[in-house]
């Protein structure tokens, strides 16, 4: 198996239930608030470390009971927190998440202690990135700091692989070009690339992040699949393939991208660790939250024999 370090944020999740998102100017009445570890690096993190992957975190979190908690539950699912940094200075950083009855979120993330991940934080620690063979990004964190661990990552010959959440457009060539693996959604290709997002131009969208420097695009499409387009030109569509009943949508993306993760560092072929990354997230949006969503290897590998079956 091969090692994966994942640099990335970590905040405390506020999760209030609400019976639909806000509209501008409205004040409604929520209707129960849970705290839930969070943060999409942490996220990410902690779902390779339940499906059995080989995993360090880089991450800063405040000297708070809110960091001593994200800490405790990365270990427990079995990531080495031993290089995460406890700020003297900051708090731990804070997301507040809405959740509706269909299970979709707007998420607002006050970013306090991830603002520690710096440069100088991460040069400080080129001995795991040295170590792993994959290093796994978002941008959560400050994006000097992204782009200087991908420029550090490439230079050793790692595989970069970066979820571009929360996106932002004009992210700099120098940054693509130390991409192996990009996974945007559709907003966020859409973001990224500029255009509106349309089915039917999915290639040419993904092939506008090549033109930047990207060697494989990923798009994630909720219900409706995944589009890959490899360094090839090789395209690939996959459907979902079982119905699922969504309760919560938050960490999604980061249950995927961890699948994705654990399948390329287990040897599987792009193809084959999307199907993974696809059954992980079906069981994370069938359940609340986002670590408190995470599902095992075996949770998954059982989950994934009973949509077999339930076909036959
Ligand atoms: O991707 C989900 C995550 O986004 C939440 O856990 C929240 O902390 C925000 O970072």
């Amino acid at each position: 198996m091969k090692k994966i370090l994942v640099i990335g944020s970590m905040n405390m999740d506020f999760v209030a239930a609400v019976p639909h998102l806000p509209a501008l100017g409205e004040t409604m009445l929520a209707q129960s608030l849970d705290l839930v570890p969070g943060g999409k690096g942490a996220n990410q993190a902690c779902a390779i470390g339940r499906l059995g992957g080989h995993v360090a975190m880089l991450g800063c979190v405040g000297a708070d009971t809110y960091g001593e908690t994200l800490c405790a539950n990365l270990a427990g699912a079995g990531v080495d927190v031993s290089h995460v940094c406890r700020k003297e200075q900051a708090s731990t950083s804070i997301a507040v998440i809405g959740v509706t009855p269909q299970g979709d979120n707007s998420i607002l993330v006050l970013p306090g202690a991830n603002s520690g991940v710096d440069p100088a934080y991460i040069q400080a620690h080129l001995d795991l990135l040295e170590e792993c063979d994959m290093v796994v990004l978002q941008l959560e964190i400050p994006l000097p700091t992204v782009i200087y661990a991908a420029r550090e990552a490439k230079r050793r010959g790692k595989m970069v692989v970066l979820d571009p959440a929360p996106a932002v457009p004009d992210l700099p060539e120098e940054l693509y070009s130390c991409v192996d693996l990009i996974k945007p959604n559709e907003t966020e290709l859409s973001i990224l690339t500029g255009r509106p997002y349309r089915p039917k131009y999915l290639r040419e969208s993904a092939q506008a992040l090549q033109a930047k420097g990207v060697k494989n695009v990923l798009v994630t499409l909720g219900g409706d699949g995944s589009y890959l387009l490899k360094e090839n030109g090789m395209e690939k569509r996959l459907y979902a393939n079982q119905a699922v009943n969504v309760v919560d949508t938050t960490a999604a993306g980061d249950g995927y991208m961890a699948g994705l993760c654990v399948g390329l560092a287990q040897g599987q072929s792009l193809d084959e660790a999307t199907e993974l990354a696809a059954a992980v997230s079906s069981l994370v949006v069938s359940r609340r939250g986002a670590q408190t969503s995470i599902p095992t290897l075996k949770e998954v590998l059982e989950a994934q024999a009973g949509w077999r079956n339930s076909k036959k």
